[in-house]
């Protein structure tokens, strides 16, 4: 029912322009026959010149970050007006803009619901940090970081959200969550979506992020709530992205 999406979160890489190009067209040549959705999400920077790399194939692309006003005393920041025509997508509230960037609920909520009016499909990222986890504290971080970015959405339906799990843990450290683990936080995500709207609950893709590999995917995409991956480090190898691309496909056929 739900088309597995794949996305690669290429974070502050590649260094150059060339590269970026060259990534993003090895990406598009390894996943191009692929019954699924992907994604690829540049520096700001680069994003030009992949979506004109990519412009004749299914890859989409999305951006890191936003800022949710239009226009601005901003500095360093890029408006959703600055995106359109760019990116489809857009990753919001990562844990790393929350970390460094000292992102907030509130902001995160605010930048959804401008990428949505902006015809941009956020990627919200929600997840727990290690301690959390530790405190038994796991289903109270998601559920508030969920209800927070979908907060000032007018409705959900057909509002092209995603939802990203992303236990911070996870993040970067090949210490990936259990598929189990994972589906209990699909499972929780989806009940919260369906409370908020019944009618939504069956459209909003749920990824799983934190350390996938072409190795562990296709578990994961095994499990009844997750319909597919954002990916960090592998998503920077094109082979690698293709494989983890082919296990969603592989899951749903
Ligand atoms: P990772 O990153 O795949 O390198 O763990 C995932 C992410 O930060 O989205």
């Amino acid at each position: 029912m739900r088309t597995p999406l794949v996305a690669g979160n290429w974070k502050m890489n590649p260094p150059t322009l060339d590269e970026a190009v060259e990534l993003a067209r090895s990406v598009a040549a390894a996943v191009e026959e692929l019954p699924i959705a992907t994604v690829v999400c540049p520096p700001a920077v680069w994003l030009t010149a992949v979506a004109e790399a990519l412009a004749r194939t299914p890859v989409a692309v999305g951006a890191q970050t936003m800022h949710a006003a239009q226009r601005g005393a901003f500095t360093g920041e890029v408006s959703p007006l600055m995106l359109r025509g760019r990116a489809a997508f857009c990753i919001i509230g990562h844990s790393e803009r929350r970390q460094y960037a000292h992102e907030t609920d509130a902001d995160v909520a605010a930048k959804v619901a401008s990428a949505v009016a902006h015809g941009i499909r956020p990627i919200a990222a929600i997840g727990e940090r290690e301690e959390e986890r530790h405190a038994g504290r796991t289903e109270e971080v998601i559920d508030r970081q969920l209800r927070a970015a979908i907060s000032e959405l007018p409705r959900l339906t057909r509002s092209g959200i995603v939802i990203a799990y992303e236990p911070v843990w996870a993040i970067g450290t090949g210490d990936a969550a259990t598929p189990a683990d994972a589906q209990a936080a699909g499972a929780l995500i989806r009940r919260i979506v369906t409370e908020v709207d019944p009618n939504a609950a069956d459209e909003i893709p749920i990824l799983y992020g934190g350390s996938v590999t072409p190795q562990n995917a296709g578990e994961f995409f095994e499990e009844r709530d997750i319909d597919g991956a954002l990916v960090g480090g592998a998503s920077l190898d094109a082979p690698q992205f293709a494989a983890i691309a082919r296990a969603a496909a592989l899951a749903t056929s």
